[in-house]
């Protein structure tokens, strides 16, 4: 569980990122399918060349809901129950996939705030990504 440092460090790294959301959600996926290629199965409607439209508008798409998760930090499960039951019951995600994705959020997190990247930044990070995606896949139980 997030602790109020863990907490507090979020909030902090989501005001950089938030300036930056969609070009780091661009990137998250891009970074996705290029190092994850089994991942783009679940998007065959979508064109997933570098910079497509497709792929910014999602990424802006899944930035916004982290935010929602930044902003509702002590009620995570309530800000994403829509997307949880969206992600299970509907497209029916892995959820191996969704630490395939933290992941690749993380990079591009660290990669764009190197200096604010600290190993407790990181792991603040790390532990709140990896609360959302228990969100979004305990309805699979
Ligand atoms: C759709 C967020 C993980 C596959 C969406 C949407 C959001 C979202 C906000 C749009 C929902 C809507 O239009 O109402 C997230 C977040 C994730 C996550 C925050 C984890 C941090 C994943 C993973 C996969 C995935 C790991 C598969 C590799 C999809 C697909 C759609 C979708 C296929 C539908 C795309 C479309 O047809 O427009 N997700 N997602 N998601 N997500 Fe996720």
């Amino acid at each position: 569980t997030l602790t109020q440092a863990d907490k507090a460090a979020v909030v902090t790294i989501w005001t950089k990122v938030s300036t930056q959301a969609d070009a780091i959600g661009a990137e998250s996926l891009e970074r996705l399918f290029s190092s994850y290629p089994q991942t783009k199965t679940y998007f065959p409607h979508f064109d997933l060349s570098q910079g497509s439209a497709q792929l910014r508008g999602h990424g802006s798409k899944v930035m916004n809901a982290i935010g929602e998760a930044v902003k509702h930090i002590d009620d995570i499960r309530g800000a994403l129950a829509k997307l949880s039951e969206l992600h299970a019951y509907i497209l029916r995600v892995d959820p191996v996939n969704f630490k395939l994705l933290s992941h690749c959020i993380l990079c591009s997190v660290a990669a764009r705030y190197p200096s604010d990247f600290t190993p407790e930044v990181h792991a603040a990070w790390d532990k709140f990504l990896s609360s959302v995606s228990s969100v979004l896949t305990e309805k699979y139980r």
